[in-house]
């Protein structure tokens, strides 16, 4: 039986990023004798550009049959004025909830080899491990009634009991194969979505009694994860806060070039590189394909239950990294600059030191 692969470039620097995660996909299924099937389609700007539409129902259908999608990257200048439900933003959105991906789990780990390449201390750095879950299908960013008109502007921040319910369990039970500590970031002292939200967070948590659970307020955690991001192991947070907090967290491992995300549901899942599409260095194969390279390992992990590839494809990572290689956007002094094609190359003759 093989597996089926949905790839969805986008715009800017995915489809480079992408192209260096079938590289690596093709590489264990080789090591490990699995069987890939690929499909691709267009989304976001390439897509309405095309099409008229960020995502057609065609793509969005092959995305339904198929067992994992991986993204590379939405959006860009040239989109940017477009009306809400034609913006390559919207077909991501609209992919979310389609395939009804209402976990996102972002890790933030700190690479000891680029510890000191980060603009903050090295040592607050230093042995820093967490993991973001992030709510993804509902909140303010799906609420209704939204628009604007001449006067007023307005979005509508709502969560079901039934959304926070499987989201706090989602966090939890990650928390059990971790540090069995769970943080809940809300912003409780001011809304009542958060009040709701705090409350049946802690009725789901009598079900997990061997987790120790505190809230915290999201601008308290934005300032901690900056200050202390040691003292972390899962934030569980809402979409909104979600999105903020990952950027942040992106910056304490050195660059965004270097964070994985999967968005996980019932029935499907989505592995993307959280960067955006860098349009300024598009097509210059420049970028990181880190990131999409650690996404790819997730899906080893989350959907294919292969825990051995997953741990490879991270250890490669590890080692391409001690061994002093980086991307641009990582490149400090006394280390070798790769191009991306390079940095994959680099990555897969890891796998194969490290396996054979
Ligand atoms: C992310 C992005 C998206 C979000 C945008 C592109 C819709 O910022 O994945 O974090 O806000 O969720
Ligand atoms: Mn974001």
């Amino acid at each position: 039986m093989s597996f089926k692969v949905m790839l969805l470039p986008g715009d800017g620097i995915g489809p480079e990023v992408v192209d260096a995660a079938v590289c690596v996909i093709d590489k264990i299924s080789n090591k490990f004798n699995l069987k890939f099937e690929f499909d691709r389609g267009l989304i976001g700007g390439c897509s309405l550009d095309q099409f008229g539409v960020p995502i057609t129902d065609e793509t969005l259908n092959k995305c339904l049959m198929a067992d994992a999608v991986i993204l590379g990257a939405v959006g860009g200048p040239k989109w940017e004025s477009l009306q809400h439900n034609l913006k390559p933003e919207a077909a991501l959105l609209k992919l979310r909830k389609s395939l009804e991906l209402f976990a996102n789990i972002r890790p933030a780990k700190v690479y000891d080899s680029l510890a000191d390449s980060s603009t903050l201390k090295s040592d607050v750095l230093r042995g820093t491990d967490f993991v973001v879950v992030r709510e993804l299908t509902g909140g303010v960013y799906f609420g209704t009634p939204r628009g604007f008109d001449d006067n007023r502007g307005w979005n509508t921040m709502e969560y079901s009991r039934y959304e926070v319910e499987r989201i706090a369990r989602h966090a939890f039970e990650l928390s059990l194969t971790r540090g069995k500590r769970v943080t809940s970031v809300d912003k409780a002292n001011v809304l009542d979505c958060s009040q709701f939200w705090r409350k049946i967070v802690h009725e789901i948590h009598k079900d997990y009694p061997e987790v120790t659970l505190n809230d915290m307020y999201v601008d308290n955690a934005a300032m901690q994860i900056v200050r202390n991001p040691k003292q972390f192991d899962v934030l569980l947070t809402s979409n909104l806060f979600g999105d903020i907090l990952s950027d942040i967290s992106g910056i304490i491992t050195g660059s965004l070039g270097m964070l994985p995300s999967a968005s996980l549901g019932k029935d499907h899942a989505l592995y993307e590189p959280i960067h955006g599409s860098a349009p300024d260095i598009a097509g210059q194969n420049k970028a990181n394909p880190i990131a999409t390279i650690a996404s790819v390992a997730m899906m080893f992990g989350y959907s294919l239950k292969n825990y051995e590839a997953a741990a490879l494809i991270e250890k490669a990572i590890d080692k391409t990294l001690s061994g002093g290689y980086r991307t641009a956007d990582i490149f400090s002094q006394g280390t070798v600059l790769l191009n991306t094609k390079e940095m994959t190359q680099m990555i897969l003759k890891n796998i194969d030191e490290i396996s054979d």
